[in-house]
């Protein structure tokens, strides 16, 4: 159950149903409870969709078994998780997963310094947080940072000309490579990114306009 405050118990009453039918414009129960049971069963298999994805990305690392190496963490940054009934939180929590789980309800731009000064090395980031160009260019610069040599970064949206543009500046500029391109639909496009082995060493003022 997400305790959101928006979730409403469907009335057990044929009344009630009827008022809510008509509320919601179906012509009469049959219809409402049939659009309502559609509805429910595509979010239960999004529900079941994700939270397989969250094990086989977590299963990827043979050092993850039940309850063993409580030291590899996934970091999750978001400071709106519970703008969204902090559903992520809950679904991690159900895969079992939550001691793996290092969250951070703060925006990137305050946790990623933070982690950088405490020398923390990832391998691996998924970012799909703020958009615009100044917040996702910090994002990379930051990642490009705290990640080993030749990791990987996902990054979502890249349709989007901020995100573009802030890659655009990596690869020119910092050497960084683009691994692979894709679409989700025409609307929505990836990218994934490889960083440079080792950084690039530049003169005081190497700049490559991107
Ligand atoms: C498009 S949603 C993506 C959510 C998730 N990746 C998914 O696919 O379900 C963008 C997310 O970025 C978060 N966000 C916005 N500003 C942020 C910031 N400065 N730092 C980190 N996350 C941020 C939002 O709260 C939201 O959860």
């Amino acid at each position: 159950m997400i305790e959101d405050q928006q979730t409403h118990e469907i009335p057990k009453s044929r009344e009630g149903l009827a008022h809510i039918a008509c509320f919601m414009g179906f012509d009469d129960v049959e219809a409402f409870s049939t659009a309502l049971r559609g509805e429910l069963d595509r979010k239960e298999a999004n529900r079941h969709e994700a939270r397989d994805a969250l094990l086989e990305a977590f299963a990827l690392d043979p050092r993850i078994g039940a309850g063993g190496a409580p030291e590899i963490r996934h970091v999750a940054i978001d400071p709106n998780q519970a703008g969204f009934s902090n559903i992520a939180l809950q679904l991690v929590d159900e895969a079992g997963l939550r001691d793996h789980l290092e969250f951070y309800e703060e925006p990137s731009e305050m946790v990623l310094p933070r982690l950088l000064a405490d020398r923390r090395r990832f391998d691996f980031a998924f970012v799909d947080g703020n958009h615009r160009f100044d917040w996702v260019f910090v994002d990379l610069i930051y990642l490009g940072r705290l990640l080993r040599g030749g990791a990987v970064i996902f990054l979502d949206d890249y349709q989007l000309s901020s995100i573009g543009k802030a890659v655009a500046f990596c690869v020119r500029n910092l050497g960084w490579s683009i691994e692979e391109e894709g679409t989700a639909n025409e609307h929505h496009h990836w990218v994934a990114l490889r960083t440079p082995l080792t950084p690039l060493q530049r003169d005081f003022d190497f700049f490559v306009d991107f």
